[in-house]
């Protein structure tokens, strides 16, 4: 790769085609239309609806899709707003009956038992995760304890709750990762764990623990274990949004090794979609896949991020910098969605579509979501020799983080 220049934005940004969201800020309203498709039947055994995490990107999706669409439902909201976090996903709720939010941290007992009771939960879905890749292999012990530790506590607390009965359906978000390197062909829910990060070891440990409680306590588990999820109101610790803060900065964006590893992408409307089929058709017992058929390398989400910023491509190796590889970077995570497909499920939003989308969204909101979002590019992740060597050239430090 060449070395590094700083670089401009062209002076007319291309026009954007066909999106929805309106420009100038993203009113509560249109926020509130950050949904997925989806529409069950409403469950007779369910009514009071625990999220846990859903103030983050995911969580959010779900929080705001199921409030909406489901106004049967009480959706409670329990989250310690972490740094990731942002009230913003959430904030178009506020005025439905229906919604409630709970400030509150999972390894606070005494906090997750109150909401339990008070809210007379009986269904949860655990979405509460460090999730950034990258900061668990910088701080590893902190992603055993809060994601391995912290779903410990909450399946305590509702083996409790009311006599352990009350809890009809725990959804456990898990990851792909939890299978580790799945290159050669698709795997089912059936492959062995093969972890190969600390975060999804964690998330695999936790997995394991909401397996066994549901044998000894008879919790009724299912697991979701997602590909990548991308879209509007992701903390720009992670690629797309991250590639999105830097070009806004006029700043390179950092290409980890070669660049070549591919992650498979979700919108953020199609995972909703993906965890409403779960609640409302998944069966206990099982894991689910949700498979995305949008296979991409990082090089090329860097690519034709550039180009929705305006760049041609014979701008491109001028706008990155190489950075050294993660000490082990998954190649591809090839889930095999037959299972959840059978549930009626399918992908809607083409690469594309989402990633305008999401460009557009990141131009226009990043700084109300997120008012110090430069840190996340800036303090994230550690610092390299090379990015140093950049100099002014580079943005400094950062790395990305596709998953
Ligand atoms: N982002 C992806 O592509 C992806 C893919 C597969 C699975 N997942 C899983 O989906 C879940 C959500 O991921 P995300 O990308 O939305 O994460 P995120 O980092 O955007 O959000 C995580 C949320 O959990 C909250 N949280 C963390 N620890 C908590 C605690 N101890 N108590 C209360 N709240 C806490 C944070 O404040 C934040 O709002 C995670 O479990 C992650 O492992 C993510």
């Amino acid at each position: 790769m060449p070395a590094p220049r700083f670089i401009s934005p062209p002076a007319t940004p291309p026009p954007s085609k066909g999106l929805s969201l309106a420009t100038g800020g993203v009113s509560d309203l249109e926020t509130r239309r950050l949904i997925g498709t989806t529409r069950f039947e409403p469950r007779n055994d369910v009514k009071n609806i625990l999220i846990t995490g859903g103030a983050g990107f995911i969580g959010g999706w779900v929080t705001r899709h199921l409030a909406v669409q489901y106004p049967e439902y009480n959706i409670v909201c329990f989250d310690k707003l972490d740094v990731v976090a942002s009230l913003a996903n959430i904030n178009c709720l506020e005025s439905l009956p229906n919604f409630h939010f709970v400030h509150g941290d999972l390894m606070d007992q005494a906090a997750i038992a109150k909401v339990l009771s008070e809210h007379d939960i009986d269904c949860v879905m655990h979405f509460a995760a460090c999730s950034h890749v990258q900061n668990s292999f910088n701080d590893p012990l902190n992603f055993t304890v809060n994601n391995v530790i912290g779903t410990q506590l909450l399946l305590e607390a509702v083996r409790h709750h009311q006599g352990s009965r009350r809890v009809r359906r725990f959804i456990h978000v898990s990851t792909d990762e939890v299978y580790g390197d799945v290159m050669e062909s698709a795997c089912d829910e059936t492959k062995q764990f093969m972890p190969t990060n600390p975060y999804s070891a964690s998330k695999a440990a936790a997995e394991m623990y909401v397996w066994s409680y549901a044998k000894s306590f008879d919790i009724p588990a299912l697991v979701v274990r997602s590909n990548n999820v991308y879209g509007p109101g992701q903390y720009p610790e992670k690629i797309i949004p991250r590639f999105c803060t830097l070009l806004m900065q006029q700043k390179q964006l950092t290409i980890q090794g070669t660049g070549m590893n591919i992650r498979r992408y979700l919108y953020g409307a199609d995972a909703a979609d993906g965890f409403d089929t779960l609640l409302h058709k998944g069966v206990i017992g099982e894991a689910y896949n949700i498979q995305s058929s949008q296979a991409v390398t990082n090089l090329e989400v860097a690519a034709r991020t550039l180009e929705l910023f305006g760049y041609s491509p014979r701008d491109f190796n001028r706008c990155l910098t190489q950075i050294p590889d993660r000490p082990f970077n998954d190649q591809d995570y090839w889930v095999d969605g037959s299972k959840l497909a059978a549930l009626g499920w399918h992908q809607r939003v083409s690469f594309s579509e989402g990633l305008e989308t999401s460009v557009k969204w990141y131009r226009e909101n990043l700084d109300s979501w997120w008012p110090e979002a430069s840190k996340a590019i800036n303090v994230a992740s550690t610092a390299t020799p090379e990015s140093q060597v950049c100099g002014v050239q580079s943005n400094g430090s950062g790395v990305e983080d596709a998953s």
